[in-house]
């Protein structure tokens, strides 16, 4: 495999998943697979659980690593081709990226959507350009309509807490201050297509995602019908992703509160597992008592961000 971006780089899935087992079982066991191998690992965006998941997976096959921090210590970049740089953008893209791809072997890619342009954060214009420009393997730890380190590790976390063959997995829009982005909804929508789950979508009105990421899912407008029954209810909010409001691309469309899991809400499951990919709005997305249960697997599920990267570097090392 050499770029990440999609469950399909990762060709047969329950391979992926089996390997995904092997290395959580012995995370040391490829330590010689990056020996004298580099990882550059580029943030234009706020990190917690990327930011060291993917430096601890590095290290478990033997890399080094190198983090930036584009917009903090670096020169500001500009992305478009053509503009006169009398801003305050001192370096283009187009010299930053090869000058980047001198130092490493790989190039992870942190870059959110920017809601300029709807066009150019679905082409993921931004990550696209490390690709062509660096010569390098180049994966998302989040790009502008992707999350595929986050679906991947959401996937392995469900297929250790199933407690039966086909679980049905509910994702679910919750409310928010701010406008984020639809790469984790996305993704999960993806990975989950893909995978042998009872896959339910449930949001408000004019939420819809890309059909190229839920083409063929079930989608439930009336929340409490979703989640009838389910065995996992996967909490998330995203913006208007522009699919039936294209104008609204974006923005806010909804805080409705009575889309927050509650207790009421996590009731009319299948005594469901929760969750999330994190950092999580507690009173906004899910209720302290939720969060907090038993039943909340937020935390094993970072856990697993670590695995999902191991297995990803492991994979494009392999293909070097
Ligand atoms: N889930 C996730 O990607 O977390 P960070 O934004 O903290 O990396």
């Amino acid at each position: 495999m050499r770029h990440f971006q999609h469950v399909s780089d990762l060709g047969d899935l329950r391979a992926a998943l089996d390997e995904a087992r092997a290395v959580k079982a012995d995370r040391f066991r490829f330590e010689s697979l990056g020996r004298h191998r580099t990882a550059l690992l580029i943030f234009f965006n706020n990190s917690l659980r990327t930011r060291l998941s993917t430096q601890k997976a590095a290290r478990n096959l033997g890399m080094d690593v190198i983090v930036l921090d584009v917009n903090q210590g670096a020169w500001k970049l500009e992305t478009e081709r053509g503009v006169v740089m009398d801003g305050d953008k001192s370096e283009h893209l187009l010299e930053a990226v090869p000058v980047m791809a001198q130092y490493c072997d790989v190039i992870g890619v942190r870059t959110f959507a920017r809601f300029e342009n709807r066009a150019d954060d679905y082409q993921e214009k931004i990550l696209n350009q490390f690709i062509q420009y660096s010569g390098r393997p180049v994966f998302s730890m989040e790009s502008a309509t992707v999350h595929p380190l986050q679906a991947f590790a959401d996937l392995i976390t469900i297929e250790e807490y199933k407690e039966k063959a086909r679980p049905k997995v509910v994702l679910t829009w919750a409310p928010h201050p701010r406008s984020l982005p639809q790469a984790v909804p996305n993704s999960f929508a993806e990975w989950m297509m893909a995978a042998d789950v009872d896959f339910v979508v449930t949001h408000p009105e004019g939420y819809e995602l890309d059909p190229r990421f839920v083409e063929g899912a079930h989608v439930e407008y009336d929340q409490w019908k979703a989640l009838e029954g389910a065995d996992f209810v996967y909490a998330k909010n995203w913006s208007c992703p522009g699919v039936t409001r294209p104008e609204a691309y974006g923005q806010i469309l909804s805080k409705d509160m009575g889309w927050t899991i509650d207790a009421a809400h996590m009731a009319v499951t299948n005594n469901a597992y929760f969750m999330h990919c994190l950092p999580v709005r507690r009173g906004m997305i899910v209720t302290d008592d939720v969060i907090e249960s038993p039943r909340s697997i937020v935390i094993p599920e970072a856990a697993n961000r670590e695995i999902s990267a191991t297995v990803v570097l492991k994979r494009i090392l392999e293909s070097l």
